[in-house]
């Protein structure tokens, strides 16, 4: 057996900040109602996708101590590509120094957990060290007019490097989830901005995540009480309570930081991971779930024994 272990991590957000108090001046909303509905007081904007890319890339290869030669191959999850064509994996390729294979990967703000799970496939048939970023520009495809969706996005990015090792590795179970039936919920045409239905997406999202996060906790064998740290993704503090509620694992047990960053998308996964592990919230031998969802309606999960 061929497993893989992350041996580095980075997350990297844009200097400028826009506050609830901010969107107040653009539209008809106010502090109080984005905290209560969503846990969302501010959020970073600005920045391309390959730019803040290179930034938390560049901040999981250093900790790893990984030379860019070293990487086999490096996948990019984003929703919002620099352009159409070619892959900002492309650019990121060029900024990081690599010499490997690299691509764009877009499963909506599950991407960089797809990504995870790509990358013990490649590691599994001969891969040795694989990049995987997760980062989303919402900011380009955002309605700062429209107080429906306006209010929750933001920019950011975060990356791991994954590692070849003897033996299993961290990965115990993975599930790959998506409902194409939804796909009209939530999406955003080429050149437009992103369209909502926003009780329609909360409702499925607390049911695909808990559908998702059970999966792999079967396939790996483990139950919710054996789960020390969930790793969501950070859209909305309300969908998150009620997802830990139905799964059955305390909500104290979930990585948040959505008040300091609103959602975004693809980079909401690795930049929490990211910050448990600078905080310590993870000791050697702790299961770890990871739990994505988002347009599609796709949805990703992991059980990771760190
Ligand atoms: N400010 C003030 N009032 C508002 C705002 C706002 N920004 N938005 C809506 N309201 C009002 C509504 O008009 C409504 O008023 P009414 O009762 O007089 O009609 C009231 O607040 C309640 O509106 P709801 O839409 O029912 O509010 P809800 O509690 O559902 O919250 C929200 C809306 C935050 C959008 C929620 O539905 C949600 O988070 N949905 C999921 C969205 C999401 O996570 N999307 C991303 C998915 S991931 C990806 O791939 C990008």
């Amino acid at each position: 057996v061929r497993g893989a272990v992350i041996t580095g991590w980075g997350a990297f957000l844009p200097e400028k900040v826009v506050t609830n108090a901010d969107l107040e001046k653009t539209m008809d909303t106010n502090d109080e109602w984005i905290r209560e509905r969503t846990g969302i007081h501010e959020r970073h904007v600005g920045g391309s996708t390959s730019e803040l890319s290179i930034q938390s890339g560049r901040a999981a290869l250093e900790m790893a101590g990984v030379d860019p030669s070293e990487i086999d191959a490096l996948i990019l999850a984003t929703t919002t590509p620099d352009r159409h064509v070619p892959a900002t994996a492309s650019s990121v390729q060029l900024g990081l120094g690599l010499s490997c294979g690299a691509s764009d990967l877009n499963a909506a703000c599950s991407g960089w957990v797809y990504g995870l799970v790509n990358a013990h496939g490649l590691i599994a048939m001969g891969a040795r060290k694989v990049l995987v970023i997760g980062t989303d520009t919402l900011d380009r495809i955002t309605d700062y007019t429209d107080r429906n969706t306006g209010i929750l996005f933001g920019n950011g990015s975060g990356a791991a490097v994954f590692e070849a090792v003897e033996g299993p590795g961290q990965l115990l179970g993975w599930d790959l989830d998506s409902i194409g039936e939804a796909e009209s919920a939530l999406y955003c045409e080429i050149g437009g901005t992103l369209e909502m239905e926003g009780r329609e997406v909360f409702r499925r999202a607390v049911r695909i995540m808990v559908d998702s996060g059970n999966k792999s906790m079967e396939a790996a064998g483990v139950s919710p009480d054996d789960i020390k740290l969930v790793i969501p993704h950070q859209a909305n503090i309300r969908i998150i309570s009620a997802a830990m509620e139905r799964i059955g694992i305390p909500e104290e047990k979930a990585m948040v930081n959505l008040h300091r960053t609103g959602n975004t998308s693809a980079a909401s996964v690795p930049m929490a991971l990211a910050e448990a592990l600078d905080e310590g919230r993870v000791d050697p031998g702790d299961l770890i779930l990871f739990v994505g969802f988002g347009a599609g309606m796709t949805a990703a999960s992991a059980v990771v024994r760190w």
